[in-house]
């Protein structure tokens, strides 16, 4: 990532390469008080030509920005009653998108011009949208010519009285966003340097620079409590399997903690139900479960929230080899419960079998999963929303408010008795594929048999985990998702 900083200001006067002013559809009647004449009468003349109307992302640029910016980029709104969270977050990433095409590096948004009830509900989503399209993915490969090396974010027309609420939102935003930067980070990571020891490490070090306790279980621990779903997916791989725990204590001691659980398959090719060549490089992505999870444990701990909040990270390979699961293995899960694995492909609900099983010596409050688990799921919802799936209506409406208040959505799919039919084996307690009908409600059902005794809801993130074109705000690539839902989810679950 470039350096980057943020700044919070009434008025500012030091040079920038660009201002940004927004215009709702109804705001010609009365502009900007910080436009002169000259730009006044430059903005009348693109919208007498048809250039520019203040339509939702729409945007003008004009080479006369005043004294302390050559340029000023005006950006639409669209219709003001039409104005949501979401359309500030859009033109924030919008306008970074814009300025990062010219090369601009330096800019100040004059918040006043956004509408708004009150300046911080403006600020919290334009600057998310700044955030999520500020990042990019360049560990390895050098910058184009010219690309700025610091970036400089001023948001400025805040009233004094309001600074200090504003700067809180700021801060605290920016802590969310980088930590969505974290678990990009960690998704984009090439499977031959990301193995479960470099999330184990990863971990490690969160934990160093938070306070929080981190506990790493290697092969020989795992085997001796009796992981057997999990070892049969790591068994195939060179690269040895850990499971990662991270416990953040930000409540009462005896208060029950919120467990998150999240799949960290550092590669999937399958296994001996090897997968197809094609678009199997995305497959280093299959972690992005854990890496939300660790990302979203280490933004709880920045901003210590007052909560117990506990994250477990079965990280794992599959791989196909000699020493491999071969489909029609059976296996005893550490819930004693026996495994029918008809195809190794099915990997992720026998890593989460365990872990989640583990999870429960915690006695959450509730317990959410978060895994891309099943491509079924890109077929039900695209890639627009993720699943959510478990057996308390509450916990799931409450994930999905937070998927709708932090634009990462979320939407449930049915759990009825009928599905957990389809995953019944004719020699063990349970087999791991439940066929083709509703394969992402069948793998939440065999999950669902591990976590029978919990207040629990799984998250299949399989359609909004990896961006493939890339777009204003999501680069191509890993894109963090369900960092700044879980946080959204867990700030309401505090002060519920
Ligand atoms: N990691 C995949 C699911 C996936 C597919 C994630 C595409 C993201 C994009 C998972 O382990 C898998 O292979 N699932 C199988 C399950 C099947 C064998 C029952 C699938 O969806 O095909
Ligand atoms: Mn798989
Ligand atoms: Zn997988």
């Amino acid at each position: 990532m470039q350096n980057f900083s943020i700044h919070t200001a009434a008025s500012w006067t030091d040079p920038v390469d660009c201002r940004i002013i927004a215009l709702s559809e109804q705001g010609w009647a009365s502009l900007p008080l910080s436009l002169d004449d000259q730009q006044t009468e430059m903005l009348r003349r693109a919208r007498e030509d048809g250039e520019f109307s203040a339509k939702a992302k729409q945007s003008l640029l004009l080479h006369c920005g005043g004294a302390n910016a050559p340029r000023l980029l005006v950006v639409g709104l669209g219709d003001h009653d039409k104005i949501t969270a979401e359309t500030y977050r859009q033109t924030g990433a919008y306008v970074v998108s814009l300025l990062r095409q010219k090369k601009l590096g330096r800019y100040l948004f004059e918040c006043d011009t956004f509408g708004g009830d009150e300046v911080s509900t403006v600020v919290d989503p334009l600057l998310d949208g700044i955030l999520m399209e500020t990042y990019r993915y360049i560990r390895y490969k050098k910058p184009e010519e010219g690309t700025p090396e610091t970036l400089l974010c001023v948001l400025s027309g805040i009233e004094e009285e309001q600074l200090p609420t504003v700067s809180a939102v700021v801060a605290q935003r920016e802590v969310i966003s980088r930590g969505v930067w974290l678990a990009r980070d960690l998704v984009n990571e090439p499977s031959n340097v990301k193995n479960p020891e470099y999330l184990a490490q990863h971990a490690w070090q969160i934990a160093e620079d938070t306070g929080m306790k981190c506990t790493l279980l290697g092969p020989a621990e795992l085997k001796r409590q009796g992981f057997g779903a999990l070892l049969a997916v790591a068994q195939g791989s060179i690269c040895e399997p850990r499971l990662i725990c991270l416990e953040y204590q930000g409540g009462a001691k005896d208060s029950a903690p919120v467990v998150l659980v999240g799949k960290g398959v550092t590669f999937d090719s399958g296994g001996i139900s090897l997968k197809p060549g094609e678009g199997m490089d995305m497959m280093k992505m299959d972690m992005a479960g854990g890496a939300a999870v660790l990302a979203t444990l280490s933004v709880v701990a920045h901003l210590k929230l007052p909560i117990n909040l506990v994250g477990v990270v079965p990280a794992v390979e599959n791989m196909p080899s000699d020493r491999a699961t071969r489909p029609g293995d059976i296996v005893t899960s550490l819930s004693g419960k026996t495994i029918e694995i008809l195809n190794t492909d099915a990997e992720g609900r026998l890593i989460l079998a365990d872990a989640l099983t583990w999870a429960a010596q915690f006695n959450p409050e509730v317990m959410i999963d978060l895994a891309t688990l099943t491509g079924a799921c890109i077929i039900a919802l695209g890639h627009h929303s993720s699943a959510v799936v478990g057996n308390d209506e509450p916990l799931i409406e409450a994930l999905r408010a937070a998927g709708d208040a932090s634009g990462e959505r979320i939407w449930p799919l049915p759990l009825y008795d009928g599905y957990r039919e389809q995953i019944k084996s004719q020699v063990a307690d349970v087999k791991n594929i439940g066929g083709r009908p509703a394969g992402t409600i069948t793998a939440a059902a065999f999950l669902n048999t591990f976590t029978e005794e919990q207040r629990w809801a799984h998250l299949d993130i399989a359609g909004t985990a990896w961006e493939e074109k890339g777009r204003p705000g999501q680069p191509v690539g890993g894109t963090g998702v369900a960092v700044r839902a879980l946080v959204e989810f867990l700030k309401k679950h505090c002060s519920a």
